[in-house]
């Protein structure tokens, strides 16, 4: 068996992620909207294949960097189901390029105590991926570690209605009262059902839009926007988003003054700042 990510881990890295958690209450579940990566390829000349290639290696780092530090769950939007409307070329390479990122990780996944999870229309996936996203949700179903879920054809929208569907033949059928439908009842239909709502929603290469993503598990989610593409946001980039998040003030409709002091740990980031630049000059 390979070296555990964190009997790999770099020393500096370690340290930093111990004074991140110092700092202030981690979000137990970040979400991120990986975009950019056609844009890095044509910024180098490059086909768009080669974004989507490097934004694997993003993939790989962010992933290896919240189970390091810690984190509950994971959620990466890696395919649409609008993307289905792109070129059918690209559409190919997509699938091609999942399929491979899936053969080669779930062992190390699964090794380093991820649990893996998606959600999704995944029945219009190729065969094959399915296959792997099957295999490898039933081999890591009892990890205790990171959740790390990616959204595969998804769609919010279509999440919602799936679960209005359900739960409307669970009404006929009797084992679901209209009274009984709540919020929380409403969140337990859908697929991200069992996982805290996203604290922290992360979204690359600057655009301001959900893009379908999480619609109704994002209602109070800090959101983050960063310039950086997807293939550079690395676990840099991942560490600045949490400086950021530790920096807000969660009020969910209440003024400041009513909040309690451990709602909203004040953290002392300047000491991070400080360190973090020291480890990365840029
Ligand atoms: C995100 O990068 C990856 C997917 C949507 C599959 P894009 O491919 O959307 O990159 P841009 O937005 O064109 O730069
Ligand atoms: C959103 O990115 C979907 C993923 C990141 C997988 P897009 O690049 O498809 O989003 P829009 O269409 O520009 O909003
Ligand atoms: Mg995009």
């Amino acid at each position: 068996m390979k070296p555990t990510w964190l009997e790999t881990q770099a020393d500096d890295d370690k340290q930093l992620q111990s004074e991140l958690r110092q700092a202030g209450a981690m979000p137990r579940h970040i979400a991120i909207i990986m975009d950019g990566n056609g844009r890095w390829a044509v910024e180098r000349n490059l086909p768009r294949v080669a974004g989507h290639e490097e934004g694997i290696e993003s993939v790989r780092d962010i992933v290896k960097a919240a189970s390091q530090i810690g984190i509950e769950c994971l959620t990466l939007y890696a395919f649409s189901m609008e993307n289905w409307k792109r070129p059918r070329q690209e559409v190919s390479i997509l699938m091609t390029l999942l399929e491979k990122y899936l053969r080669q990780e779930i062992r190390e996944l699964h090794d380093n105590g991820v649990k893996l999870k998606s959600i999704g229309k995944t029945n219009a996936l190729p065969k094959s991926v399915q296959k792997l996203l099957r295999e490898g949700a039933e081999m890591t179903a009892d990890n205790t570690g990171l959740t790390l879920t990616l959204a595969l054809s998804y769609s919010g929208r279509w999440d919602i209605a799936r679960a209005m569907q359900v739960m409307a033949l669970d009404v006929r059928r009797g084992t679901l009262s209209p009274e009984d439908i709540t919020e929380e009842k409403i969140s337990s239909y859908l697929l991200t059902s069992g996982m805290p709502d996203p604290d922290l929603l992360i979204r690359t290469s600057g655009e301001k839009r959900l893009s379908n993503y999480l619609l109704w598990e994002t209602a109070y989610a800090e959101m983050y926007i960063t310039d950086a593409l997807w293939p550079d946001f690395r676990r840099n980039d991942l560490y600045k988003s949490l400086l950021d998040y530790f920096g807000r003030e969660r009020r969910f409709g209440k003024t400041s003054a009513q909040l309690l002091d451990s709602d909203n740990p004040k953290s002392e980031c300047g000491y991070l700042q400080r360190l973090m630049n020291m480890f990365y000059a840029k």
